[in-house]
């Protein structure tokens, strides 16, 4: 089975083939990163003109480098949601059409499924699993049962923590995108000299908070100088990195206990391409006897292969949607 897959629900414009086999045939990955700097954020409806100019490029080259047509392909699948609906309708819309014009089958994928069903291709990840899915718009700690089974433990109760690195990078003047230049300037700081607040740390549950950050990131700044650069954000990363450990170590207790026949804590989404995290959670994960599996940062951070393969894993159950899918802006695990 041959799945190519769309991903246009953000800022990435990209496409993607899977096989059967686990074996990514192609996949190509287009940031609109230059056209959201000058705002210091995404523009939807930025977005979604740069992914009606650039989907159909995309998708030819990806094909073309593998050295196939779409006569040679099974199933088409695109992120039908969350997301920016300008974006989701670009992505959607191609795909119906090449669906129908080639006549395969169309799947609609759930990006936050895609998210969490990457560690099935890049390992041998078998379901019951502990996810930690953790992007710029969600923050979640969630039982995967099976394609399309969740059951969701925790979840922030104000920012995501892509946005908390986010805004803290803000703050710190790096610009945008946040997280990957917050870990830049983290690298020859010492995370232990702002104490910042780690909320939730130690309470019940496994819900987050991280809008307490942003304001003591703020203070800092204030009192720090020019030279306290690198110290700002070393701290800011570690009490984040802090608080995803904490809470993923209580649903990790509970985990073990209510699904002896789980073996593995997974990470995904885009935070789950930053290396203090994946370390904390990895010392996590054998404290609790759970392997721990991250895919490579590029399948963490938005990407095409991600929902190829969760489109290869609905369509194996025969799980396949209509061309009359309209596409979701907001769409809960
Ligand atoms: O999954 P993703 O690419 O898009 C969403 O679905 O949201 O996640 C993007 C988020 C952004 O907040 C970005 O700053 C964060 O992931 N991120 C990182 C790193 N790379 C991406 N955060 C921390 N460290 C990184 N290396
Ligand atoms: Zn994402």
């Amino acid at each position: 089975m041959l799945v190519l897959g769309i991903e246009t629900s953000c800022d990435e414009t990209a496409a993607a083939l899977v096989d059967d086999t686990r074996a990514i045939r192609g996949e190509l990955v287009a940031s609109q990163l230059d056209e959201h700097r000058k705002f210091g954020g995404v523009v939807p409806e930025v977005a979604a003109r740069a992914h009606l100019d650039l989907l159909d490029a995309i998708v030819r080259e990806v094909m073309q480098r593998a050295g196939l047509t779409f006569a040679d392909l099974d199933v088409v699948a695109a992120t039908g949601g969350p997301g920016l609906i300008g974006g989701v309708l670009v992505g959607v819309t191609t795909a119906k059409a090449i669906a129908l014009a080639a006549g395969k089958k169309f799947v609609a994928v759930n990006h936050l499924e895609a998210h969490a069903l990457t560690a099935r291709l890049t390992d041998d990840v078998q379901f019951p699993y502990l996810l930690l899915l953790v992007s710029g718009g969600h923050c979640q700690l969630l039982v995967v049962e099976g394609v399309g089974q969740y059951r969701r433990w925790g979840t922030t109760i104000d920012d995501a923590a892509g946005e908390a690195f986010d805004k803290s990078a803000k703050l710190l003047g790096l610009g945008y995108p946040g997280g990957p230049a917050l870990e830049a300037a983290a690298k020859l700081g010492d995370p232990t000299r702002f104490p910042l607040p780690r909320s939730m740390v130690g309470k019940p549950g496994c819900d987050f908070s991280f809008s307490g950050l942003k304001t003591a990131v703020r203070t800092a700044i204030e009192k720090a100088g020019a030279h306290d650069l690198p110290d700002l954000a070393a701290s800011a990363q570690a009490a984040i990195a802090e608080q995803l450990a904490d809470r993923t170590a209580r649903a990790a207790k509970r985990f073990t206990q209510e699904y002896p026949a789980g073996k593995q804590l997974v990470v995904a989404g885009g935070v789950a391409a930053n290396a203090t995290v994946r370390a904390r959670l990895a010392a996590v994960a054998a404290k609790h006897g759970l392997d721990f599996v991250a895919p490579p940062p590029r399948l963490c951070t938005d990407n095409a292969t991600m929902v190829a393969w969760a489109g290869l894993e609905r369509a194996r159950l025969n799980m396949f949607d209509g061309l009359d899918f309209a596409p979701r802006p907001r769409w809960p695990l």
